[in-house]
């Protein structure tokens, strides 16, 4: 089994309004991007990693990042795309023949935890692809275009996905072909997850996995305060 890990760092920030993209921002002294390249550095069942970078900050992961901070597992540094899913495919054809399992990763969700990646583990060797996730806190209400609530969905079949999302190397492979011929034929829609294109191009259903509320996406100002607290509280937790 080789399982190897695409961490994406190739967003501009867009909602965080910051002058550096927010991956490379710090909390509590290091980079946002480091914390999850240092769960997959420490995760003894991941054998490589692909960085996905903006193509303008390729030579700064590689110096600023990769070798500043000695991440071993960092094979290649290559470029992502426009959207997310250009950049998870470039991820995807970075990777040889021989990989089992992809551990697609966002770089702004630095909270991931060696718990977290042995749940996803153990989830993808029984369904070949699976999303973590958690239930969601808030009641959701779709809305018409003026603004106004026409729908409240059940809130206890309410999930918020959240990443590593993990696949079998071929299904996930595959489904991201097909996914580009689609939408070179024209397919609408929008993509905003992985395991989104696996439902929409195959049959096989992903299973899905408890994350943890702390497993944050980093993508407003706020959530940079909080990630603050959350690495005293985590790191407060591990020392006692
Ligand atoms: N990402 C990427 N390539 C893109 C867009 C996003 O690699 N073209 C990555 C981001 O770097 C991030 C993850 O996908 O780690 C989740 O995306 P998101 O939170 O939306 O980040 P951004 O797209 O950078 O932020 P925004 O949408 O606010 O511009
Ligand atoms: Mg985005």
């Amino acid at each position: 089994e080789k399982n190897v890990a695409v961490v994406l760092s190739a967003g501009q920030g867009k909602r965080m309004h910051s002058k550096m993209a927010k991956q490379y921002l710090m909390i509590e002294g290091m980079p946002v991007i480091w914390y999850s390249l240092q769960a997959f550095e420490e995760c003894p069942f991941i054998d490589e990693v692909i960085l996905v970078a903006g193509e303008a900050d390729m030579a700064y992961c590689r110096e600023q990042i990769v070798e500043k901070y000695g991440f071993r597992k960092v094979r290649r540094i290559v470029a992502g795309g426009k959207e997310r899913y250009h950049s998870v495919y470039n991820g995807l054809l970075a990777i040889q023949e021989d990989c089992s399992y992809v551990y697609i990763h966002d770089g702004a969700r630095p909270f991931l935890t060696q718990e977290i990646l042995e749940r996803a583990r153990e989830a993808v060797l029984i369904h070949q692809a699976c999303v973590v996730g958690m239930p969601v806190k808030d009641t959701i209400k779709i809305c018409d275009e003026a603004g106004f609530g026409i729908q409240t969905p059940d809130r206890s079949a309410l999930w918020q996905v959240q990443t590593p999302q993990v696949f079998s190397y071929s299904l996930i492979r595959g489904s991201y072909e097909l996914l580009m011929e689609a939408l070179q034929k024209g397919m609408e829609g929008t993509v905003t997850d992985d395991a989104m294109v696996v439902e929409r191009m195959t049959d096989c259903k992903v299973k899905l996995v408890e994350g943890s509320y702390s497993n944050i996406k980093i993508t407003t100002p706020e959530d940079l305060a909080v990630a603050g607290s959350l690495v005293l509280l985590l790191r407060a937790e591990k020392n006692r």
